[in-house]
């Protein structure tokens, strides 16, 4: 507790608890993953993180989310068109109740992408904490569907063991795409890893 505390600040300790409450909350009536209750920026600092690197790139005006949750990131970032896309319908539903500034939030999953974009030159797909689950030649073969520039997505470090079944090496993901950026996650579990499509 007291380490959660000392890591995350003694701001963003109560804020968490506050945003845990509304979560709490929205989560006995929507009834999503318990995951969420105690994911927001003010929670999990790799969010922040991810916030800070979309928020200093340049040329983006549209950031979709894939696996958006309730959305948090999205609203931390500071762009003109923000879309949250999740697979789960009720994680959706407690997104819109918690009802975050200039978000537009879709139920589905990659198929809904491409119908949302109106200049694939300025998008940015987000992918954060799930695609671990998804097989690296398939998540390689759904990127290459889309009708867009860049990607920003974390892979599991090659030390972590157990936990997480698909790690998405560099090297895979750089024989299909650039590379534009690697930064080491503050969790230490993951990198974030940005590619131009
Ligand atoms: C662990 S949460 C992470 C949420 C958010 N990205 C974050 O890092 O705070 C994973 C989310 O991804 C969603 N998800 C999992 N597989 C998905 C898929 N194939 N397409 C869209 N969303 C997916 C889940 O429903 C869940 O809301």
């Amino acid at each position: 507790m007291l380490k959660k505390i000392l890591n995350l600040g003694f701001k963003s300790t109560i804020l968490c608890v506050r945003d845990r409450i509304k979560h709490s909350i929205l989560y006995h009536k929507y009834k999503f993953s318990k995951w969420h209750i105690g994911a927001s920026l003010n929670c999990k600092l790799y969010q922040k993180q991810v916030v800070n690197m979309v928020n200093s790139l340049d040329n983006i005006d549209c950031c979709i989310e894939l696996g958006c949750g309730l959305g948090h990131m999205l609203n931390g970032i500071s762009l003109p068109k923000k879309i949250g896309i999740d697979l789960n319908p009720n994680t959706i539903k407690g997104a819109n109740a918690l009802g975050l500034s200039n978000v537009t939030f879709i139920h589905g999953s990659f198929e809904k992408i491409n119908g949302v974009i109106d200049n694939k030159d300025n998008v940015l797909l987000l992918m954060i904490n799930w695609t671990h689950g998804l097989e690296t030649d398939i998540l390689i073969e759904k990127i290459k569907e889309l009708n867009i520039s860049y990607v920003l997505l974390d892979r599991i470090k090659d030390n972590i063991k157990d936990e997480y079944e698909f790690h998405h090496s560099i090297d895979k993901l750089n024989e299909h795409f650039e590379i534009v950026d690697i930064v080491d996650s503050v969790d230490k579990i993951r990198q974030f890893v940005l590619l131009k499509i």
